[in-house]
């Protein structure tokens, strides 16, 4: 997709060089908060960026610093589900390495699987499975960008990782590590389909982050995400999963999530 345009926009709005940018997921906004000198741009008027066809859809752009480093953060993502062309769901990311961000930090909700994981825990993805039955880079390779086969054997920084839980343990917030299922949605799983995903290996699923890390990882970027577990799908205790129970958690989850963060950036 072509973002000259986008990309002279946003070098115009920024006052400062940020390596890192922040995606945030559903009910994780509570972040924006913590931002100072903060720019904060609709995405619609941005120009050529994506306008949302759906209702209520709000979104931000926004620069500052948090935790006294320079960051972008993007406050409302697009989903596969909402049907946007994955291209579409993955242009931020084209944008951000464009504006000349290393390292990308991803934050979702997703239901968890793992029969060790309760609601409200915050997992730290080490691995995914793209179970989109579609990848942001099908098509003509872009050459200059990345490689036509981009070797994924560490979608996850490990360096972040570690920093994370170094972390973590310092300010006392529990962390799970596990894989994540990336799935189209937007129906929640069958409780046949929980325990499908988790007998493949994962411990969580959710309908975005991997077309992101995906595109990420093809540019060369950094890529550490978080989930929060918002419900959950063990095998035998699957629960009713809701759109506004996923949101009620994440709010909840959230502020020890952005704690986290707020206390890696100097160390990124
Ligand atoms: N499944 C898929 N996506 C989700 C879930 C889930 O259980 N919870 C939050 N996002």
């Amino acid at each position: 997709m072509n973002i000259d345009k986008t990309v002279k926009y946003l070098k115009e709005k920024m006052t400062n060089r940020p390596k890192i940018a922040i995606i945030l997921g559903s009910g994780l906004g509570g972040l924006v908060d913590k931002i100072k000198e903060r720019i904060e741009i609709p995405y619609r008027e941005i120009p050529d960026f994506i306008v949302s066809t759906v209702k209520g859809h709000k979104g931000t752009w926004i620069f500052g610093k948090l935790n006294n480093v320079d960051v972008i953060v993007l406050n409302g993502r697009f989903h596969y589900y909402e049907g946007y062309s994955m291209k579409e769901v993955t242009l931020p990311i084209q944008i951000l390495k464009e504006l000349g961000i290393e390292k990308i930090i991803l934050s979702n909700a997703a239901g968890g699987m793992n029969p060790t994981f309760k609601i409200g825990d915050i997992m730290i993805i080490n691995d995914h499975i793209n179970f989109f039955g579609n990848n942001p880079l099908l098509g003509p390779n872009e050459d200059n960008e990345g490689p036509r086969f981009p070797d994924m054997s560490e979608a996850y920084s490990k360096k972040l990782i570690k920093i994370a839980l170094e972390t973590g343990k310092k300010i006392n917030i529990h962390l799970q590590q596990g894989v994540y299922m990336g799935v189209t949605g937007p129906c929640f799983e069958t409780p046949a389909e929980y325990r499908m995903f988790h007998y493949m290996g994962a411990d969580a699923v959710g309908m975005s982050t991997v077309p992101e890390t995906i595109a990420a990882k093809h540019r060369g970027m950094e890529v550490f995400a978080l989930s929060v577990i918002t419900d959950l799908g063990i095998i035998g205790k699957v629960e009713k999963a809701s759109h506004e129970e996923v949101l009620k958690e994440a709010a909840a989850a959230g502020p020890k999530m952005v704690q986290l963060v707020y206390e890696m950036m100097p160390q990124l």
